[in-house]
């Protein structure tokens, strides 16, 4: 069975990674930077790693509390499906990254996938200037749900911003560069026809959607910043209909994520127009959820006697 995808083809040669099924930014570990992970040779067999998304500077990150519920463990165990974060981009800052992590990437096996996020199209590309002739990862992810600092905007937005965010990137490296989307948006092809169009190799599809909830004990918004990012079960059909509605309009692969917690999931996802997806709150019920993903996925492909991940991507029909 041929599970390998390639993300990277567009600009500057060839990605071909092993198969589809990857770590989202800021689920590796406990810490988005892979801590608690006891095997880090095993990595190896995902398709890739994206540790959580550098800034320009280090980050401390939100008050707590930051989740919600406080163990999405429990919570999914509960029978929640909306899982609340608002962890507020704690991150050492890209300096640091480029200079103390990236030397350990180089030294393991899997595919890592920087993730980044600037606050404006000169940080963009001062940003992804640190990245040249520095090792250890395969391509990078552009976390576009972060605002402008001039106007206060979300990048992912509005067109003329991803677009220039993309396009600034692409001028500093040669790697492939994925543009990772917000669902909260009137019309998504808009947006991810603005990321192609400034070079973008492939499409991640979605970041969490803006959530809140209210602790009527209290009488107070429940995480530390108020509003946070919902994931989770919830997200999925959502993120599913985005994914959906862009495949049918780009020429790039898309990366789905949102509420996958099992190999249908991914399924789904294939079916719906991805090439690939990406698992994140999962991880935070089971470091083990991205392998035991993988391997449902491979079930079910081999029980319908699918050789090719091309049998099934994009081939959900529609009344
Ligand atoms: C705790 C937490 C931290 C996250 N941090 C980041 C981040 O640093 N960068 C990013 O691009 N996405 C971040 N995300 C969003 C995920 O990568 C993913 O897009 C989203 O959670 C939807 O997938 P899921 O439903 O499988 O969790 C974070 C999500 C969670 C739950």
């Amino acid at each position: 069975m041929d599970l390998s995808v390639n993300l990277g083809s567009r600009n500057n040669g060839d990605l071909t990674l092993p198969n589809p099924v990857m770590i989202a930014s800021g689920t590796f570990g406990y810490d988005g930077y892979g801590r608690g992970i006891a095997d880090v040779g095993a990595l190896a067999s995902l398709g890739a790693v994206l540790p959580k998304t550098f800034t320009r500077h280090p980050r401390e990150g939100n008050p707590e509390p930051r989740w919600f519920p406080a163990s999405f463990r429990e919570g999914m165990a509960a029978g929640e499906t909306t899982l609340l974060n608002s962890i507020g981009l704690t991150n050492p800052g890209i300096e640091a990254a480029m200079s103390d992590l990236a030397p350990e990437w180089a030294e393991m096996d899997a595919n890592m996938v920087m993730s980044m996020s600037g606050e404006s199209a000169e940080q963009w590309e001062e940003m992804a200037g640190f990245t040249r002739g520095v090792e250890g990862f395969v391509a990078i992810e552009l976390n576009l749900s972060c605002p402008n600092v001039g106007d206060g905007a979300m990048f992912s937005h509005h067109p003329q911003l991803t677009e220039a965010a993309v396009a600034a990137v692409r001028s500093q490296t040669e790697l492939p560069v994925w543009a990772k989307l917000s669902p909260n948006v009137p019309d998504i092809t808009e947006i991810a026809h603005a990321a192609v169009g400034a070079g973008a190799d492939a499409l991640t599809i979605s970041n969490t959607i803006p959530a809140l909830h209210v602790d009527i004990d209290t009488g107070r918004a429940t995480l530390g910043s108020g509003y946070g990012g919902l994931s989770g079960p919830a997200l999925r059909p959502v993120a599913m209909a985005l994914v959906h509605k862009t495949a049918q309009t780009v020429d790039v692969p898309i990366i789905g994520v949102g509420g996958i917690f099992n190999g249908r999931h991914a399924v789904e996802y294939l079916m719906a127009g991805a090439s690939a997806v990406q698992v994140g709150s999962a991880n935070l019920t089971d470091l083990n959820a991205p392998f035991r993903i993988l391997s449902e996925l491979e079930d079910l492909l081999a029980q319908w006697e699918i050789s090719s991940l091309k049998e099934i991507i994009g081939k959900a029909e529609f009344p």
